[in-house]
């Protein structure tokens, strides 16, 4: 296996290992040392069927299944192990431009980190390309260690101490979309957050931000969202960014617990992108990982 940094410490490209296959230990031992290091790592090249994507995942952890297994009535195009990214619909045709599937994905265009809605959210997103559109539709990533570490002292001080409150609603209202059916409200209720969290693979320390964040427990409500927008737009500037330009047969892994990512545009009901992700959960929620005491929700 080798490993070729795209940056000094965020993305790194690997090469010289076959994912389709099992993976000996030593080369998952490289894998988490990478991953541990860069956040992001890009496997270019991998011929996958479902089950070796999926597989692959596993060797970091357990799997999450899909928010929209949430709904009883969903019919999903692909397994319910599966994060379906695409712009297709079950009958893999191009969705339509109204589509609920549509506009619920437009929250993707939003700065997140995946699963941060959910009491255990996610560690690690491996997102394979298995059709890609000609322009467009671009990955870009946001590295929240370093972002954390250009802040000055006494806002790493004040932040260490907050817990957010996230909600998909939440995420999803920004864009003016609230068709949730009482089902997802019952199951996606908004849970807390630690805002600061130490990264256990390397002992960093990091802030922990997404869309689906509505608020800070103990502030107002306007306080809050204006400190949640601060840090987002100073997390989000230039010097944090690595872009990635999908190949066909790329794997992109993905730390959930140190990086934001959005989705950029392309012309989404011309060109089919079919991108699939399997999802690996955190170990604890991020209150108990810090040792915050978890708030009631509001
Ligand atoms: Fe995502």
């Amino acid at each position: 296996m080798t490993v070729y940094p795209v940056t000094e410490n965020f993305a790194a490209e690997i090469g010289d290992v076959d994912l389709s296959k099992p993976l000996s230990d030593a080369d998952r031992t490289e894998i988490e040392t990478a991953f541990n290091h860069y956040s992001v790592l890009v496997f270019p090249d991998q011929h996958l069927s479902t089950d070796q994507h999926l597989d692959f995942a596993r060797n970091f952890g357990p799997l999450e299944t899909t928010i929209h297994a949430a709904r009883s009535d969903a019919k999903l195009r692909v397994r319910a192990e599966i994060a379906d990214v695409s712009n297709l619909s079950q009958d893999d045709q191009i969705w339509g431009k109204e589509s609920r599937k549509r506009m619920f994905e437009m929250g993707n265009r939003m700065w997140h980190t995946d699963s941060s809605f959910r009491r255990l959210p996610a560690k690690a997103s491996l997102l394979y390309g298995r059709s890609i559109p000609p322009v467009g539709g671009q990955t870009e990533f946001a590295d929240m260690r370093a972002a954390y570490d250009a802040l000055p002292a006494d806002m790493k001080l004040r932040l260490r101490a907050l817990v957010a409150e996230h909600a998909i609603m939440y995420s999803r209202k920004k864009l003016g979309f609230t068709d949730f059916s009482d089902e997802e409200n019952q199951t996606l209720p908004p849970v807390p957050q630690a805002l600061v969290r130490k990264h256990a693979g390397s002992g960093r320390i990091g802030l922990y931000l997404a869309s689906h964040a509505g608020r800070i427990f103990g502030m107002t409500e306007e306080e809050g969202k204006a400190l949640l927008q601060q840090l987002i737009d100073h997390a989000t500037q230039r010097q944090f960014i690595y872009t990635h330009r999908w190949r066909l047969h790329d794997l992109v892994m993905w730390d959930n617990r140190c990086t934001m990512h959005r989705g950029k545009g392309y012309d989404d009901l011309r060109w089919p992108r079919d991108m699939q992700r399997a999802t690996v959960s955190d170990v604890a929620p991020t209150c108990e990982q810090e040792g915050l005491a978890a708030p009631a929700a509001a």
